[in-house]
């Protein structure tokens, strides 16, 4: 409908039903007892339910859906329906028994994948490819819309420096450029080319700004830091979203500089609206609103809604502060109307593009049915499963062959429920398929054990199987509950129960494979050191096992690499590539920026990924043409396999008058290179990327030196200075 329909419908609305546009409802669990949405979060998040459990219950009809509140015309939209069938029995309530019939928005937390569930967002960032990340949202959006959803809250491009945060899972990892592009080819795949298309479900950008800088990765805390910082580090991202059409922007739960982000003007209005050009909706993260108390901006409720509104939060996510306190707010004068009208015309809108007014109805369970976990959904999720593993070390040990007997250690081995990691409400276990099952379905012999029972070593156990294996593989690491939201940790190595399983079976002398599931940085100095292969898997969603298998048996050559530093020790993080030159550089001498009690070098920098081929770098030429710098590079398959590298490009700005990242990544490239084969790479970096905010936050190009370094990884580059005057 047009803006004059839109229009006119809000001239019919009375002040409740505006102010039910606003509301965004959880449902309840209803039976002995009342749980809330929030509850239920909570109840998953400290381990009282699983996940699993928690998708069940979201689906299921014993929940409480406010349904008088509904035929009043009092919510404008679900947070957490995720079947066909609800949805379309709410939706038929808004249309056929409300006064004006206005539809429903349902919004779900669709992060990497709904039924069929993709790597964690960590771990596919790790492929550094957008067509893939597209590929994979395009996926998603196609299996969520069947199941009656409009739209996804992601994806979350909050940089994240420190591993110790559990949401770092939920991200692209620690770098600007990356979260940018992760961002933008996950709203390109979600939202299709138009909205209206029955399949195509809108972006709710998240957290906006800076979440992932919580002080000391302990979720939800201060972040408190230069606007310099913020423009140059952390916006970026969600401005890349932004300009790939993001539709819904969700403020994100910390304050930033002390003002919370879900009642921050200058972020909302100003940054988002003003100057990026925003149109959509903002949507506030769940109780977010309510929780402006607790931050001590508002002095109650009322305080909060009013702050709110004021600074531009569209929709309420159940903490039901709006519902509450607008209609008062706005009857005594203390809001303008206005405002609130400004809000309903926004999400009327965006209702209008989703086609919701002629179709409110995009599915139905048939379609539901013929749509999840297709089979070509599997072969992506193994697929992309495949692409994010990365190979951390490898001395001759991998790739099996099919004549090895091989052991396989661990619980994680052969627990398909643990294979999705955090924030996968719409998985079912019985859709996974673990280390182990994909053995069994894959003919390939093995015995397997999980080698700690009862939270005991099983040594007898462990040494016998080992001693049948030519290789043994153990599978250790986090269970998926241990990232994601409120999964902060101080302790980011591995328990001594997991070391000592390793170490008993380093002493059988049986060459032996680490597989480690994680959703963060794991400091695992002796494994580095002792393990001769290790594979990082992170958590790889339903098709696990089957991907693993591809990498471990050579069916497919790995090529990840990194998005996040490996520490040695929680006591580094935040460790990250893109710090700041230091006046005193870490070096031999003492007095340098360093640590006392840990390596002046990661356990395994960004950038960082083996493969079962090696390839060499040659003739890095840079020279400037018209607004860039152009870079060339000759990139050798040195082995004797087919491989893929990522060639990566960064850049450090010499000499300016704000001290400047050692290196940022400009650009990178995949390429697949048969054994012996060259390439001449070619990069161009724009002036306009080269620049800086200087103290009055005027963002400048400054004449100079700068060094570009060209490699595949962080470390290990080659590297050219050249003098640029941007003239
Ligand atoms: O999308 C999430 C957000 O990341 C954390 N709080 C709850 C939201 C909606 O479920």
């Amino acid at each position: 409908i047009q803006t004059q329909k839109i229009e006119a419908l809000i001239g019919e609305m009375t002040l409740e039903e505006k102010i039910g546009q606003l509301q965004q409802r959880g449902p309840s669990l209803v039976g002995a007892f009342e749980v809330s949405f929030e509850e239920l979060l909570d109840m998953m998040f400290d381990g009282r339910i699983s996940q699993e459990e928690f998708g069940k219950l979201m689906s299921t009809a014993e929940q409480d859906f406010h349904e008088e509140e509904l035929r009043a015309g009092k919510v404008g939209s679900y947070n957490g329906v995720g079947d066909a069938r609800t949805a379309n029995r709410l939706q038929k309530i808004a249309v056929d028994e409300t006064r004006l019939g206005i539809p429903l928005l349902f919004g779900y937390d669709v992060i990497h994948g709904f039924r069929t569930v993709t790597p964690i967002p960590l771990a596919e960032s790790c492929a550094w490819d957008p067509e893939l990340w597209q590929r994979t949202a395009r996926m998603s959006a196609e299996e969520a819309t069947a199941a009656g959803i409009h739209m996804t809250f992601a994806p979350m491009v909050d940089v994240a420096k420190d591993a110790r945060w559990g949401r770092v899972s939920e991200g692209a990892g620690e770098d600007t450029l990356l979260n940018g592009d992760y961002g933008a080819a996950k709203v390109q795949g979600f939202q299709g080319e138009n909205l209206a298309k029955a399949d195509a479900m809108v972006a709710c950008l998240k957290h906006f700004a800076a979440y992932g800088a919580g002080e000391a990765g302990k979720d939800y805390n201060r972040v408190d830091m230069s606007l310099q910082r913020l423009w140059e580090e952390y916006l970026p991202a969600y401005k890349a979203c932004i300009d790939a059409g993001a539709r819904a922007v969700m403020p994100a739960f910390n304050d930033l500089n002390g003002v919370p982000c879900t009642v921050n003007e200058w972020l909302l209005r100003d940054v988002l609206r003003d100057e990026w050009g925003f149109e959509g909706i903002t949507v506030s993260d769940a109780n977010a609103i309510a929780e402006c108390v607790n931050h001590g901006v508002a002095a109650d409720r009322q305080a909060a809604a009013k702050e709110a509104l004021q600074a531009g939060i569209d929709m309420d996510m159940t903490s039901n502060v709006y519902a509450e306190n607008l209609a008062g707010l706005i009857q005594s004068g203390e809001i303008a109307e206005d405002l609130l009208d400004q809000a309903v015309y926004r999400i009327l809108k965006l209702k209008a593009e989703l086609g919701l007014f002629e179709n409110p109805y995009r599915t139905d369970e048939e379609k539901e049915k013929h749509t999840l976990v297709r089979p070509e959904y599997r072969a992506l999720a193994r697929e992309a499963a495949t692409k994010s593993m990365v190979l951390l070390k490898n001395e001759a040990v991998l790739p099996l062959n099919s004549q090895q007997k091989i052991a396989i250690f661990g619980e994680l081995a052969n627990d398909s429920g643990q294979m999705t990691g955090a924030w996968a409400i719409g998985a079912r276990g019985e859709d996974c398929v673990s280390l182990v099952q994909a053995l069994d379905a894959q003919g390939i012999d093995y015995a397997y054990h999980p080698g700690i029972v009862d939270g005991i070593l099983a040594i007898a156990e462990i040494n016998q199987l080992a001693e049948t294996a030519d290789v043994v593989i153990v599978a250790i690491g986090e269970q998926k509950e241990e990232s994601g939201e409120a999964a902060s940790k101080a302790d980011i190595s591995l328990p001594a129960i997991q070391l000592e399983l390793a170490e008993t079976l380093l002493r059988t002398g049986k060459p032996v494979v680490v597989v480690l599931f994680n959703g963060r940085p794991l400091a695992i100095p002796t494994i580095a050191e002792q393990v001769p292969a290790i594979l990082e898997a992170w958590h790889p969603g339903i098709e696990a096992g089957n991907a693993i298998l591809d990498i471990l048996y050579g069916v497919v050559n790995p090529s990840a690499k990194l998005t996040t530093t490996f520490p040695h020790a929680t006591g580094q993080c935040p460790l990250y590539y893109d710090h700041i030159a230091t006046g005193r550089p870490g070096g031999k001498s003492k007095f340098t920026s360093k640590y006392l009690d840990t390596p002046l070098e990661p356990l395994y920098p960004f950038g960082y990924g083996l493969s079962y081929t090696t390839f060499t770098y040659s003739g890095l030429q840079v020279e400037t043409a018209e607004d860039a710098v152009r870079l060339s590079v000759t990139v050798k398959n040195s082995g004797n396999r087919e491989g893929e590298e990522i060639v990566q490009c960064y850049v450090q700005d010499k000499v300016a008058k704000r001290a400047r990242p050692v290196k940022q990544l400009k650009a990178y490239q995949k390429v697949l290179l048969q054994p012996g084969e060259s390439i001449t790479m070619e990069f161009a970096v724009l002036f306009e990327k080269l620049g800086y905010y200087n103290q009055k936050m005027d963002y400048n190009l400054e004449a100079g030196e700068f060094t570009f370094f060209v490699g595949g990884n962080s470390r290990d580059t080659l590297s050219e200075t050249i003098d640029l005057s941007f003239g």
